[in-house]
């Protein structure tokens, strides 16, 4: 993968191939084919979740639950969760009434592939097999952790996370947003699931909320990282690499970090938010290493 090489880092390569074949695996062995009329509509599931992706938000996940200790079966099936969210989003995101794009993951999306009810379909069962995954005990046998997960990854996708994010995103191809406006944006649309991500792996490692305190701050800091790097990504990234239609955000007029800073102070924003995020693990030895790869990842990447 082209991401590899620009990356020598082997924690974060031998992460990411690790984290990629587990989501994948598992998804393929939970999204079943059903042998009647909803065949269709599991295999549309399948051919958005499976293969593609990065893989991020699992990887973000397990990397914080190993630093205490977490069981791995417990930290891929939360990642499956989370990765089922952002795959729902991605398949919505894509749809004619939003982004109208035809290539995701380096294949036509998946209203082109099948159909757009169908894509509506699948996305709708997407975000509930997230939820049936995290409240199974084979997640976690805690009914509590439990319903923490459910709880944690449910807020940052609703309105007061992704959905919101994406409503003030459309918001932001005619209303003029200033920078603290765009911020919010990009936390709500961007952050919110990365946070969870990392907060996810923090309650299955049982740690108080006051031992979560420094996570969130990186967490937030390579929330908004992530979403600049995007728009950076969409500015002047290459589509093959890319594997979706780049140049769009200026063509809807949207206001992003890009449009409100230009490409180079929006880099060094982005920049200037790793090395902070790096900061708040400062307290951590080696065990936090892959986190802070993550982080350094998240901006130099080029898909
Ligand atoms: C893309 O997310 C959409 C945003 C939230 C910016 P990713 O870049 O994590 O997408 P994939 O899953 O790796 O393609
Ligand atoms: C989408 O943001 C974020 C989601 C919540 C899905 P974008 O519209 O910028 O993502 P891409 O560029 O299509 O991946
Ligand atoms: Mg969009
Ligand atoms: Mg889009
Ligand atoms: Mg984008």
């Amino acid at each position: 993968m082209s991401t590899l090489a620009i990356v020598p880092n082997s924690l974060l390569a031998d992460g990411l191939t690790r984290i990629q074949q587990e989501i994948d695996s598992a998804f393929d062995s939970l999204l079943s084919v059903p042998e009647d009329q909803r065949a269709r509509l599991v295999e549309a599931m399948r051919y958005a979740a499976i293969g593609g992706g990065k893989r991020v938000r699992p990887l973000l996940l397990a990397a914080t639950a190993d630093m205490y200790g977490v069981d791995r079966q417990a930290a891929v099936r939360a990642g499956i969760a989370i990765e089922s969210v952002h795959v729902y989003s991605l398949i919505h995101d894509d749809l004619p009434c939003m982004d109208n794009d035809a290539l995701r993951h380096g294949k036509p999306t998946l209203h082109l592939a099948f159909d757009e009810a169908t894509a509506v379909l699948a996305g709708d069962a997407l975000q509930c097999f997230a939820f049936e995954v995290l409240a199974d005990t084979a997640t976690s046998g805690d009914p509590f952790t439990r319903i923490e997960l459910v709880t944690t990854l449910a807020v940052a996708s609703g309105q007061n996370g992704m959905a919101g994010g994406q409503m003030m995103d459309i918001a932001a191809e005619t209303a003029s947003f200033d920078l603290a406006t765009v911020s919010r944006l990009q936390q709500l649309k961007t952050g919110a699931l990365l946070g969870a991500a990392v907060e996810m792996g923090a309650v299955l490692g049982k740690v108080s909320v006051e031992g979560r305190r420094h996570l969130r701050a990186y967490a937030r800091d390579i929330g908004l990282a992530f979403q600049i790097a995007d728009d950076l990504l969409d500015y002047e990234g290459d589509e093959a690499a890319a594997g979706k239609a780049l140049r769009k955000d200026a063509g809807q007029g949207k206001e992003t970090f890009v449009s409100l800073l230009g490409p180079e102070r929006a880099r060094e924003q982005a920049r200037m938010l790793v090395d902070q995020a790096i900061s708040h693990l400062s307290n951590h030895g080696a065990e936090a290493d892959l986190l802070r790869a993550l982080a350094r990842f998240i901006v130099e990447r080029d898909r």
